[in-house]
């Protein structure tokens, strides 16, 4: 039997899945690691924490289940993109890495827009300058740390830092690339353009692969300690999102998920490129060759809910310890009993700023129409749905832009609630389902190391074989017509207040 392994470099954990060829989950482990903030705005990681990780969990997932390494076909990586890792010349990681939630650079956004120009970037990077990306992220320590920048030989992303690990290779490829701000997306290359207008040398870069390409072979040492064998292939794999794409089968056009992790997603596949000239929605180059995808991002969704429930849900979490349940299982079934629009309620859910479709930092949360009628109920049901309108604009920005949806899979913690995928239906106008497999991420480097293995044709054909849809919801009319009626005011709320979220931050 051959087997093939997914990995997935998350921000509070990396987790390994070892699959057979028929993609049926055989092991897995995880291994969490922390992220440091030492300032307000912050985020780092030691990228030490993610090779042990790494190692470890391939080390773990061979041993329980017996597996040999010759028996292994491929890896295939995913995660957190955008996160800056800097080797020196004997490859030493020079600094911790500054991850994607991270901020700090507002100053080297605008540098990056100064210097390559605001409509130019977005034509040629598909993107404006965003303090996440990982091109503001280099300017910054040139900026503020020279003796570090004057000694870095190699750029890599988290998982390619694995990689390198793994392989010895200084690879990535095309749809983790994408998220650096230096990729020409539409060419899928490194742009000269703006690596010259931003003075980065191409050579501190890695090569560039499409996904499912073979970027190298397991080194004898990590072999050795891994259980691995050295004619294991590693190929190109992809970021978390273009990673879920596959694992959930929206890897053709007209196919679309939306996650509702920490963050929401709305992603759709396009086999052409098409790009939001407002700059409101991402579009990166995904995991299937000659391929794009488009997302827009909430910042805060199941944020917002887990926000809610730690502080103004004690009682749901001691009744779900007593019952040994899992507290938002109560909380939804008391928000199920509430009808659509929460008795005039509503949540802008900008707890951590907002990126589409207002690309702002500043925006905050706000309940609005609260009444004394109002209980928990009431509070979690708008919360919910003021996460799905928001992901709703997301939706409604991608089909405006020609990215039609004609099937929406849910994934992430969220969506394993039947009232949010039901929310979603009846606000998308669509049937929103769900995948059998729980893996995701991990499932989709998969079936990329099968294909680059030779194991599958190609990654769409394995899919459709592979990738199997669980349960369907479709809209319910009324709430339908309900949503689609109060929409408009969720959307003027923020209108009205764009002046007063500027006066907060001011004050
Ligand atoms: C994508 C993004 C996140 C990270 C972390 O633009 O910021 O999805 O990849 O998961």
């Amino acid at each position: 039997m051959n087997y093939l392994i997914g990995i997935d470099l998350g921000t509070s954990a990396t987790k390994t899945v070892l699959f057979d060829e028929e993609c049926n989950v055989v092991a897995s482990a995880t291994v969490e690691y922390p992220m440091y903030q030492p300032e307000n705005g912050w985020a780092e990681q030691d990228p030490a924490d993610w090779k042990n990780a790494g190692l470890a969990t391939i080390k773990e997932v061979l041993q329980k289940s017996g597996v040999s390494g010759e028996d292994v076909k491929g890896i295939g990586l995913s995660g957190q993109m955008h996160g800056l890792v800097m080797l020196d010349e004997n490859n030493e990681v020079i600094r911790p890495s500054i991850i994607w939630c991270d901020q700090r650079t507002g100053a080297e956004c605008e540098e990056i827009t100064r210097k390559v120009g605001k409509e130019r970037l977005i034509e040629i990077t598909a993107n404006p300058a965003l303090t996440g990306f990982t091109a503001s992220k280099i300017l910054w320590v040139r900026n503020h740390e020279p003796e570090n920048y004057a000694r870095c030989r190699h750029i890599l992303l988290p998982k390619d830092y694995l990689r390198f690990v793994l392989t010895g290779v200084y690879a990535t490829e095309v749809s983790d690339a994408s998220g650096m701000q230096l990729l020409d997306v539409p060419n899928r290359c490194w742009s000269d353009e703006v690596l010259e207008k931003l003075d980065i040398d191409k050579s501190l870069l890695a090569e560039v692969y499409e996904s499912p390409e073979v970027t190298g072979t397991i080194l004898p040492e990590i072999a050795e300690m891994t259980g691995l064998s050295t004619s294991t292939v590693v190929v190109g794999g992809a970021g978390d999102n273009a990673a879920a794409a596959v694992g959930t089968g929206v890897v053709e056009d007209g196919k679309a998920f939306t996650t509702i992790g920490t963050s929401g997603v709305v992603y759709a596949h396009s086999d052409k490129i098409a790009i939001d000239p407002k700059g409101r929605v991402h579009t990166f180059c995904c995991a299937v060759p000659g391929c794009w995808h488009v997302m827009g991002v909430t910042q805060a969704a199941g944020l917002s809910l887990k926000w809610f429930r730690d502080n103004f849900c004690r009682n749901y979490m001691e009744k779900a310890e007593k019952e040994g349940v899992d507290p938002y299982y109560l909380m939804d079934k008391d928000a199920e009993a509430v009808p659509a629009g929460s008795r005039r309620l509503f949540y802008l859910p900008y707890l951590m700023g907002e990126r589409t479709p207002h690309l702002n930092p500043d925006c905050r949360g706000v309940f609005f129409g609260l009444n004394a009628i109002h209980g928990q109920p009431e509070l979690i049901r708008a919360v919910m749905e003021g996460v799905s309108y928001s992901l709703t604009d997301c939706y409604d920005i991608l089909c405006g832009m020609g990215v039609k949806p004609e099937e929406m899979m849910a994934c992430g913690g969220g969506g394993t609630s039947a009232l949010w995928r039901q929310m979603l239906a009846d606000m998308f106008g669509c049937s929103v389902k769900t995948v059998a497999s729980k893996e995701g991420p991990a499932l989709g480097v998969a079936i990329l190391a099968g294909v680059g293995a030779g194991l599958y044709p190609s990654v769409q054909e394995a899919c459709r074989k592979f990738v199997k849809t669980a349960k369907t919801c479709g809209p319910i009319p009324e709430n339908e017509e309900f949503y689609k009626k109060a929409h408009p005011l969720y959307q003027k709320l923020y209108a009205d207040l764009e002046e007063d979220y500027r006066e907060l931050a001011a004050l």
